[in-house]
């Protein structure tokens, strides 16, 4: 089979070093004669990948001792929901900063919870080509929490700053957690569906201070509050057994190449190599996100015409280069090139964009 280049949004490539060892894993894992998926979340072998994943997450992204890391499932979407079930006490009001899609989704589930205000929009004529500056934030100070989407996998652009704000301040991270070194410290919450950068679906991860966890309600159901799963180290149900086992092999991959330094000098090369093609030939790509709002795992442009556009993503796809039609609320190309996306294929995409400009 000729080579796949996947530049698909998430579900995504994942490193082959973490396939290969699921793949040798697959039947007997740890010695035991078993498969992960069969064995119980409460047995030795599941309970120490379990731990080993947690450790690791602890480790490559230097989560202070003050924090929880949970694992949850229901997707990013769900902590749409269960973040403001938590955190926002009836009568408080929570700032979101609206920068596309996902952000739109988080601030529509919170209305059920209290007002949430929009501390700043970037939209224009429904769309999003950048991320607001500090300075255009209106935070206010009694806020419960600031929620932002620190990287728009729809719309392509990605916070390069961290907003500063006084209360506490919550991310969705899933299109770029462990992508760049972060300082868990400037959050209060951080929440990833695992499916782009950390894993197969089915399993979310949650990073969240223990004061919060601790302060949050108590008047909801206890399976959705954070302390539940963190009082129980997140097997108070059963997990998703696979999706962590998977987690765990994609974070000693990560470990092994050199963590978050070298990932993050490996993701500026690959989103510099195609940023460059399209500045190179901006008569014909146009990549209408602003400069400073660039992201560097969803790099979404436009051709002069859908039908070109069309034309482009099936004459890559001739070429094992898949997953590039943008996303449909956007149209246009989009290449997602998280963590896993080896070089060679973004190598190879870039030199096919200047030959498809020919
Ligand atoms: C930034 C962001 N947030 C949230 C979601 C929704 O995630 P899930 O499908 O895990 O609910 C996505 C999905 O692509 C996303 O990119």
């Amino acid at each position: 089979m000729a080579p796949i280049h996947n530049f698909n949004p998430g579900p995504a490539v994942l490193p082959l070093p973490a396939l290969v060892r699921a793949r040798d894993e697959f039947l007997d894992v740890n010695g035991s004669g078993m498969s992960i998926m069969e064995h119980s979340h409460r047995a030795k072998v599941y309970e120490s990948i379990h731990n080993e994943a947690i450790a690791l997450l602890r480790e490559l992204a230097a989560i202070p001792d003050n924090y929880d890391v949970l694992f949850l499932q229901g997707g990013a979407s769900q902590q749409f929901a269960v973040v403001p079930m938590n955190l926002l006490a009836p009568g408080k009001s929570a700032d979101y900063v609206v920068t596309g899609t996902w952000s739109q989704k988080a601030i529509k589930e919170a209305r059920y919870f209290g007002s949430p205000r929009v501390a700043a929009t970037t939209e224009v004529d429904g769309k999003f080509y950048r991320v607001p500056t500090q300075s255009e934030l209106d935070l206010d100070p009694d806020a419960a929490y600031v929620h932002i989407t620190t990287n728009n996998t729809i719309a392509g652009t990605q916070f390069h700053e961290i907003p500063r704000t006084s209360a506490p301040l919550v991310a969705d991270m899933s299109s770029d957690i462990l992508s760049e070194p972060l300082d868990v410290s400037r959050f209060g919450l951080i929440y990833a569906g695992a499916q782009k950068n950390l894993g197969p679906s089915g399993v979310t991860v949650v990073i969240v201070r223990k004061d919060l966890v601790e302060a949050g309600r108590r008047d909801i159901p206890a399976f959705f509050q954070y302390r539940t799963h963190a009082s129980e180290n997140s097997l108070s149900n059963t997990p998703p057994t696979f999706a962590i086992y998977m987690l765990r092999n994609v974070l000693a991959w990560l470990k092994e190449e050199g963590g978050l330094p070298a990932i993050a000098a490996r993701n500026q090369e690959k989103a510099r190599a195609l940023y460059d093609v399209l500045d190179e030939r901006a008569d014909f790509y146009q990549c209408r996100v602003e400069k400073g709002s660039r992201s560097l795992m969803n790099v979404v442009f436009n051709l002069p015409t859908p039908e070109l556009e069309a034309e482009c993503v099936l004459a890559a796809q001739e070429l094992g280069m898949v997953g590039l039609k943008g996303h449909r609320l956007v149209g246009g190309i989009r290449a997602s090139i998280y963590n896993a996306c080896p070089k060679e294929s973004v190598y190879a995409l870039a030199e096919f964009l200047r030959s498809f400009k020919k």
